[in-house]
């Protein structure tokens, strides 16, 4: 059965006077009276609780005038009246210790665990919360600007029909170089400064393990997996042992793309190459195929683009473009037709098919992008550098 709630308290009238009786009739109003005054969570609450133990008119102290005080015989008055008063003084203090401790909870919500060791259950008023203080500010994360580029850079790719792959950062120096055409102390891996993997004597060479230089390993390990026709993107981390400094990193980034079908010629990669720099760069942006060379492709070319800075003009505000060294164009990426050698790795047969295949630095596109002067800002993680790009 549920309890049933007390009903709240009254004043009794007294039959007799005596000190124990009185003494008993006070300890239970001021036991109801703690009762009571837990209850009292808010000015509201505590205008009610005041008016009922203190109002003039009708509150508890008043009968008890009434009831006690006035009602006791004369020889009792003296006894009854000196216990009337202290009673007085012990609700009125009360009460209004009870208005304090609400004032200062809404000043000082902080002070609520102190308080409530005094005054039992008394909780912060509503009052006591302020919606108008501005609320705890979480900043946002955001792309750092080497992967929003690179990302984009693959978008390009993507929205003409390429799909991503990736591989390992510690490669094989058969993925790295070998099946890329490099034989073992070719003097083109001299160009790419290798950072390998400690202890590794006891393998046979091409198992060795390495910091993959570029992307191009991913090459050889979607055409193991994969039969031709092929369009992919490969973004991804790489690393070359060179000491950093404004254009220099250890680490950094590419997107390497390629394209294997039957009947691919030059002309589709330079229309390609073609198209993305346009869609980086924008379309007044023209592109020229320089003749290079790469091992795993034949013929390679480094990719210029018009410089960007002075239109191609070679000079700005009548004086030598430094962005392209007066030249007009500056070169962004490796690119070339797949060598016949490399498709004898993967297993397609040379006399079907032919592709392309490009490389480009990701940094440096950014770099040249957003006007950034160093390098090494892209990865001091410096907020002030990185909230330029949200
Ligand atoms: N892998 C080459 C480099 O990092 C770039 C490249 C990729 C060149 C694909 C041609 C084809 O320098």
């Amino acid at each position: 059965m549920p309890k049933e709630k007390a009903s709240p308290y009254e004043v009794p009238k007294l039959k007799t006077f005596s000190p124990s009786i009185l003494d008993k009739a006070v300890e239970k109003m001021l036991g109801s009276l703690e009762l009571e005054l837990k209850s009292v969570t808010d000015e509201a609450a505590w205008k009610q609780f005041r008016d009922r133990w203190v109002s003039r008119n009708n509150g508890l102290l008043a009968q008890v005038n009434d009831l006690w005080l006035k009602a006791a015989p004369k020889d009792a008055k003296r006894e009854v009246g000196q216990r009337v008063n202290d009673l007085k003084k012990q609700v009125e203090t009360k009460v209004e210790a009870v208005r304090a401790s609400l004032s200062t909870l809404a000043e000082a919500p902080a002070e609520k665990p102190k308080r409530q060791q005094t005054q039992a259950s008394v909780q912060p008023p509503r009052s006591s919360i302020d919606i108008t203080l501005p609320g705890i500010h979480r900043p946002l994360g955001a792309e750092h600007p080497v992967i929003k580029t690179m990302n984009e850079i693959v978008s390009v790719f993507r929205d003409l029909g390429y799909s991503v792959q990736e591989g390992p950062e510690i490669e094989t120096d058969y993925y790295n170089f070998e099946a890329l055409n490099f034989p073992p102390n070719h003097p083109a891996r001299d160009t790419q400064d290798t950072l390998f993997i400690a202890n590794q004597e006891s393998k046979p060479p091409r198992d060795r393990l390495l910091l993959r230089t570029h992307t191009s390993p991913v090459q050889i390990r979607t055409m193991e997996k994969m039969k031709p026709p092929l369009r992919i993107v490969i973004p991804g981390k790489v690393h070359r042992n060179d000491a950093a400094d404004a254009t220099h990193s250890p680490i950094f980034h590419q997107v390497e793309g390629l394209a294997v079908d039957t009947n691919i010629t030059f002309s589709d990669l330079k229309g390609t190459l073609d198209h993305a720099m346009k869609a980086l760069f924008g379309s007044s942006v023209k592109t020229r195929f320089y003749p290079s060379f790469f091992p795993f492709t034949e013929p390679s070319a480094d990719v210029q683009i018009s410089c960007i800075f002075c239109g191609g003009k070679g000079y700005r505000d009548g004086a030598r473009c430094p962005n392209c060294k007066s030249s007009g164009w500056i070169e962004l990426l490796g690119c070339g037709m797949v060598d016949p050698n490399v498709y004898g790795f993967v297993d397609y047969d040379p006399t079907k098919v032919s592709g392309f295949a490009f490389g480009m630095g990701v940094e440096r596109i950014a770099i040249l992008k957003y006007g950034v002067d160093d390098i090494q800002s892209f990865y001091q993680g410096d907020v002030r550098f990185l909230e330029q790009f949200l």
